[in-house]
């Protein structure tokens, strides 16, 4: 398992400063991320992640400007991927290279050696779609009116990456 790699590296501990600021940075687009609004919380969320695949891309001025983290399903050699970027870091493809390179490297036999990647977001973020395809996914299916967000129910767009996929 790799530390760094491809201008990542591992999520550590130490982050969870960082990771506080990005998510009250963020508001309520990061309320579906996780519950972090104290340091206590981001250490407890880092401390998380630690243990699982979970990689920063860092910018000036922005230590954790992304992040990209795979929940393992260690029985069926798949994963989720989920991503989320600070506020001041977003629209500059930053997530989106790091998508790839994580995705990329999890499914690679001599990487994480995964065999899919699963990954799901609301149908009105359309920045998160264009992470997800360009980190390699297609469009699995549609969990319809899944989520209810300030009182409107909102479907769910699902993904799935295989290693065997072409990927240009
Ligand atoms: C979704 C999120 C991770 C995107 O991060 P980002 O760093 O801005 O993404 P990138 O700049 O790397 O790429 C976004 C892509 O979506 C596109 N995009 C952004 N807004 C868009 C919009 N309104 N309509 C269509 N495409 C859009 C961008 O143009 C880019 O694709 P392109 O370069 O091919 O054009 C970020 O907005 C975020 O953290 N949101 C809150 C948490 C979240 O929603 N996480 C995902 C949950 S599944």
């Amino acid at each position: 398992m790799p530390t760094n790699f491809d201008g990542l590296r591992r999520l550590t501990p130490d982050d969870a400063p960082a990771v506080l600021e990005a998510f009250v940075a963020g508001g309520p687009e990061m309320l579906r991320q996780g519950d972090v609004t104290t340091l206590a919380q981001a250490v407890a969320y880092c401390e998380r992640l630690v243990g699982q695949l979970a990689f920063v891309a860092e910018l000036p001025g922005l230590p954790v400007a992304a992040l990209v983290a795979i929940t393992v399903d260690e029985a069926n050699r798949n994963g989720w991927l989920f991503y989320w970027a600070h506020p001041d870091a977003r629209g500059r493809g930053v997530t989106k290279r790091a998508a790839r390179t994580v995705a990329d490297w999890a499914l690679s036999p001599v990487g994480g050696n995964l065999h899919r990647l699963e990954l799901g977001h609301r149908a009105n973020n359309p920045a998160s779609r264009g992470v997800a395809l360009a980190a390699g996914f297609v469009q699995e299916g549609v969990e319809r009116e899944k989520f209810l967000v300030d009182g409107a129910r909102i479907d769910v767009l699902t993904y799935g990456r295989l290693r065997s996929d072409p990927v240009s």
